[in-house]
């Protein structure tokens, strides 16, 4: 193992998620684990450029596993954007003797750790934390269990009422411009109709879904959208879809940021714990510019720059079981 590192940073960027505090506790373990200085960053790269930094020990992460959130905060850092503001960071860096970092977060989180360490050359590992799961390199992303089952719970519930009042919910759910939240918890829930941004659908596609639905005499009908559909607002697909069924009653509920908390699932924490324990051991064992993770159960390690850019491609197989299973 490299002995070039001896301090560690690590950060949480970008969009929280569930499991984040699982993999905090993982790299802050590990790090100590091989006798390394863990350094926790505060606020994401706004911290960075700030030197809000504190050291951590293996008792800072006590009783953390289970929680939402990050304990070291998080933000969407604008100042890291800038030549300037990543030539403040650095310095920090220097002052605090920190030789590496962990990132964790999602595509902009990458984007900034890769300039960095192209920049002054610190060694990077990125850990893919994000409800969206939409980087390439990893199945899935820390949160997106947690989040998919989040919606699951909402859904049922709002199907109970639908139900009761024989209506139509447009539930609306994150996942920015990627639909797999929306995929997986609208084959989950049985939704009628899934509205994702990967697909090129139309109204009338979508109108003869409902068709088919009201056919079969549904009492109660979800349909699932992505927020970053083609279609449009959920607002604007509901008074679509009234239009066309003006006997139908349709409602939107848009589940928001209620998909980001709460305690992570086993999955989560699992997956956070494995991520945490390879990102510093990659780090030990000279990787960097890598984002760390599971591909059919194996570790592995992809260029940041191709977890960003490359796809994540939804499971096209998900969508045509659950148009089988909606009839
Ligand atoms: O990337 C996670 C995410 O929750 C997206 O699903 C969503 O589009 C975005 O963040 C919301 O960002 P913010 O919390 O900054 O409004």
């Amino acid at each position: 193992m490299s002995t070039k590192i001896q301090t560690i940073g690590v950060l949480t960027s970008g969009g929280d998620s569930p499991g984040m505090n699982a993999a905090i506790r993982a790299v802050v373990r590990t790090s100590i684990f091989y006798h390394r200085k863990i350094f926790g960053i505060y606020r994401g790269y706004d911290g960075l450029i700030q030197g809000d930094f504190t050291e951590l020990n293996a008792k800072s992460v006590n009783k953390i596993l289970n929680l939402g959130g990050t304990i070291l905060k998080s933000a969407r850092s604008e100042g890291f954007k800038t030549a300037e503001g990543r030539k403040q960071a650095y310095e920090q860096i220097r002052k605090a003797e920190i030789d590496a970092l962990v990132t964790i977060g999602g595509n902009g989180t990458f984007t900034g750790a890769q300039i960095f360490q192209d920049e002054y050359d610190i060694p990077v590992i990125g850990i893919p934390g994000t409800i969206d799961n939409d980087l390439y390199g990893t199945d899935f992303t820390i949160g997106f269990d947690t989040a998919t089952n989040t919606v699951i719970e909402a859904v049922d519930k709002i199907r109970d009422t639908a139900s009761s009042h024989n209506r139509l919910f447009i539930v609306e759910v994150m996942g920015r411009d990627a639909g797999f939240i929306a995929l997986r918890s609208g084959l989950a829930t049985g939704a009628l109709a899934i509205v994702l941004p990967e697909d090129n659908a139309s109204y009338d596609d979508l109108i003869s879904e409902l068709e088919r639905g009201a056919a079969n005499k549904k009492t109660s009908n979800i349909v699932i959208t992505a927020e970053g559909n083609k279609l449009g607002n959920s607002f604007e697909i509901a008074s679509k879809i009234q239009e066309h069924f003006p006997q139908i009653d349709c409602k939107v509920t848009i589940l928001g940021h209620l998909q980001r908390g709460g305690s992570p699932s086993c999955f989560d924490r699992i997956l956070a714990s494995r991520l945490g324990v390879a990102a510093v051991e990659g780090l030990l064992n000279d990787k960097r510019g890598k984002m760390v993770g599971i591909v059919d159960d194996e570790l592995t390690f992809t260029d940041l720059q191709q977890a960003v850019k490359n796809k994540a491609q939804l499971d096209n197989e998900l969508l045509r079981i659950s148009k089988i299973l909606s009839i």
